[in-house]
């Protein structure tokens, strides 16, 4: 039976393999994915160990997505805009790395949510690692503008430099700012993504809820609990919110579709997720 698996570290967290699963039943495809827990010096010799075994694909998390990246043989033009990679496909030799990250957070506004981004103008909270992951993709949807707000102003300004090219041959006003930049305080956004992991250390909101519009929306790209106080802080200010679980299944789809060839159905899926993880 053909295998796949993904790779991480922690890894008991991961709701991949149910995602997959479920994929593998509604598109009638037979298929294994485990979970595949990683010390942190043995991420390149687990994935060779893997397709050694006969793996025919792997879905790469934290703190691995750079490595996946030098790893892989062959890699799309959003990995090496991204710096990151979360999906590797095995065909004898060759690795070839795709990051869907940023196409599943696509896919979830555009397609689940009904945002239009064309034209709109986006705050994007981060400059990270997540923040990577989804700049491209955001970008090729051909916004108006997009601003990178970060606490260290030097790491926006290295994400929009690398990003450059593409900014401009999509007519995009893609700027980098501190967090506290006037220009940041004194406008309001159609789209505001954080992207920053500051929920995590229980900090406080990065920008003033002036960022928000009312008939606009806000994403965080985390989801459970350490999505919660954005999305409460954004509805409490009149804005729609929105947590991460569509882009985790989204990009989950896209990797499937690269495996199999064959693009699963996903809104049913969302919903049974967050059901379940309501439940836990
Ligand atoms: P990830 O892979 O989740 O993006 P990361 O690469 O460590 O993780 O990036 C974390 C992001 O959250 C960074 O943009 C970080 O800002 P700095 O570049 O200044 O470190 C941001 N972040 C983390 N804690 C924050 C806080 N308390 N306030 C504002 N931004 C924060």
């Amino acid at each position: 039976m053909d295998s796949y698996c993904v790779f991480g570290y922690p890894i008991e967290h991961s709701k991949s393999p149910w995602i997959q699963m479920r994929f593998a039943e509604l598109t009638g495809q037979t298929l294994q994915y485990e979970k595949n827990w990683v010390a942190l010096d043995a991420f390149s010799a687990s994935v060779n160990a893997f397709r050694a075994a006969g793996g025919k694909g792997c879905n790469v998390t934290l703190p691995f997505k750079t490595e996946a990246a030098a790893l892989a043989t062959e890699c799309s033009p959003r990995v090496a805009l991204a710096e990151a990679c979360n999906t590797l496909k095995f065909d004898g030799d060759r690795i070839y790395g795709e990051n869907t990250d940023g196409l599943g957070l696509v896919t979830d506004l555009v397609g689940n949510a009904g945002f239009a981004l064309k034209a709109c103008r986006i705050l994007l909270i981060g400059a990270g690692g997540a923040a990577a992951g989804v700049l491209g993709p955001l970008l090729s949807e051909k916004p108006k503008a997009i601003w990178v707000a970060n606490r260290t102003v030097d790491k926006a300004v290295q994400l929009t430099a690398r990003h450059a090219r593409l900014a401009a041959a999509e007519g995009v006003d893609c700027q980098a700012f501190g967090l506290t930049h006037e220009a940041i305080l004194s406008q309001s956004f159609d789209l505001v993504i954080n992207a920053s992991s500051s929920s995590l250390q229980q900090a406080a909101l990065p920008v003033p809820a002036s960022v928000l519009q009312r008939n606009g929306l806000a994403c965080d790209l985390m989801y459970g609990p350490a999505a919660q106080a954005f999305m409460q802080w954004a509805r409490a200010n009149g804005t729609e919110a929105r947590d991460g679980l569509g882009m985790l299944v989204e990009q989950a789809a896209a990797s499937f579709q690269l495996w199999r060839g064959v693009q699963p159905p996903t809104q049913g899926v969302l919903a049974d997720l967050r059901a379940l993880l309501s439940h836990s």
